[in-house]
């Protein structure tokens, strides 16, 4: 099939792999020139994809990226991988789908199946994407990406994929589509089932999260180690799932979803009180730990050399955005500490770049990447770790 997928980021890349592995012919549409520029050169800017995976493509002829909106016009299929952050209000933000649909609209005059794989709340497919395109008998379906970038196990072809349509006919061609390069699709009746699953997945993630960010606080202040007591708890085989307490939530997904769920539960008249609570939690967690690491140095870091190592949002990935190292970073600086941090994936972020580990009184473990030695780390005089990869230090 001739397909043309509109974003080349973490989602959008990873399917253009995949439909193109899978003997699709592939444009990548996106708005950035030196993003494109790269692609067209085969240089990955995703773990997991490698400018081997792309200049494979290319020379066989079954990749090409642009930034040319007109050709969008011809394809079988467009898929939709497009941002949808959070407004300053954090209210959903659904401006670049918008601009999305807008793009279809001016510039695709042949039949084609639209598929919305951004992320956001029941109803978007229906009411913000095909109700903008008029004046050509499109086909649409919903099938919200569940990609965890740097997941080695769980990837686009065993990850099972939800899909849902405006018609029959949508969903028939959907199936044909990504059943080429997925090995598991579930069908279900609607386009707002599969949005709102997707958004009530990282919702539950988000929830229990928090509830482990507070069990954690609650487990130190009783003096016994929350981790321990989490591990013992999982031994029990059922009705039991575990998950990590750590300095907050990172992410396009984790921090963003479950508002745009709560936005809508609001406009019914439900209020997602759970949500409300678990942001809370979670955006007060930086604060947490670095009330922390003043308690672990006598009350005070002032004029204290502190080293933040890891500030993508989770382990062995590039991705910083929404990262809870940030405020961590922030706060210890309001503290009065001279703050460095390291990350060997991120090396340039906010205006500075990745400093040694080795030379700092303090180091605060955000994220620990697998490349990061733990030796290095421990020869810094105090460290608190918020990963729990790091054995016989304080922490979380
Ligand atoms: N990153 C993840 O792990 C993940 C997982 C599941 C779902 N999602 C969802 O997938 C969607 C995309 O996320 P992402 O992580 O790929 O974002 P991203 O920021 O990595 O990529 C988005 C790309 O879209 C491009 N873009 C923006 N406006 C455009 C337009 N009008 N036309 C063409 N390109 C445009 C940007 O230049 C960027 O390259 C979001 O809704 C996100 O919530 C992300």
């Amino acid at each position: 099939m001739k397909v043309a997928i509109i974003g080349q980021g973490y989602v959008g890349l990873t399917i253009t792999v995949g439909a193109a592995g899978a003997g699709h012919s592939v444009i990548g549409f996106d708005v950035n020139d030196d993003l494109v520029a790269n692609l067209n050169v085969g240089r990955s800017h995703i773990e997991g994809i490698t400018d081997a995976d792309l200049a494979g493509f290319i020379a066989a002829g079954a990749y090409v990226a642009s930034t040319d909106p007109s050709v969008l016009d011809g394809s079988e299929v467009i898929v939709i991988a497009v941002p949808t952050p959070l407004d300053a209000q954090r209210n959903p933000d659904l401006s670049f789908v918008h601009v999305a649909a807008e793009l279809i609209q001016k510039n695709v005059k042949s039949p084609a199946l639209i598929v919305n794989e951004s992320t956001s709340y029941p109803g978007t497919l229906r009411h913000e994407i095909a109700a903008r395109i008029t004046g050509v008998d499109h086909l649409y379906a919903s099938s919200p990406e569940r990609v965890d970038p740097g997941n080695s196990q769980w990837g686009t072809k065993n990850t099972p994929r939800l899909i849902g349509g405006l018609t029959p006919a949508a969903v028939a061609k959907a199936k044909e589509f990504y059943g080429r390069f997925c090995d598991s699709i579930i069908e279900v009746s609607s386009p707002e089932v599969a949005e709102a699953a997707k958004i009530f997945e990282n919702t539950f993630r988000q929830v229990n999260i928090a509830l482990v960010n507070e069990f954690a606080q609650i487990s130190d202040a009783l003096g016994i180690s929350g981790r321990e007591v989490l591990d013992a708890a999982a031994t029990k085989p059922y009705g039991f799932m575990p998950f990590s307490p750590g300095p907050g939530v990172g992410g396009h997904c984790i921090p963003v979803d479950p508002s745009y769920l709560a936005h809508v539960a609001n406009q019914v008249g439900v209020p997602a009180t759970f949500i409300k609570r678990a942001n809370e939690v979670n955006l007060a967690m930086p604060a947490y730990v670095v009330k922390r690491v003043v308690a672990g140095n006598a009350g005070s870091i002032k004029g204290k050399r502190v080293v933040v190592v890891g500030v993508s949002y989770k382990s062995n990935v590039a991705d910083t955005r929404e990262t809870p190292a940030a405020a961590v970073i922030d706060l210890l600086r309001e503290q009065g500490a001279t703050v460095t941090w390291h990350d060997d994936l991120v090396v340039t972020w906010r205006g500075e770049s990745s400093s040694p580990i080795t030379g700092a009184d303090v180091a605060v473990v955000v994220t620990k990447h697998d490349g990061v030695d733990p030796a290095a780390i421990k020869a810094c005089g105090y460290v608190f770790d918020c990963t729990g990869q790091i054995a016989g230090v304080d922490g979380i």
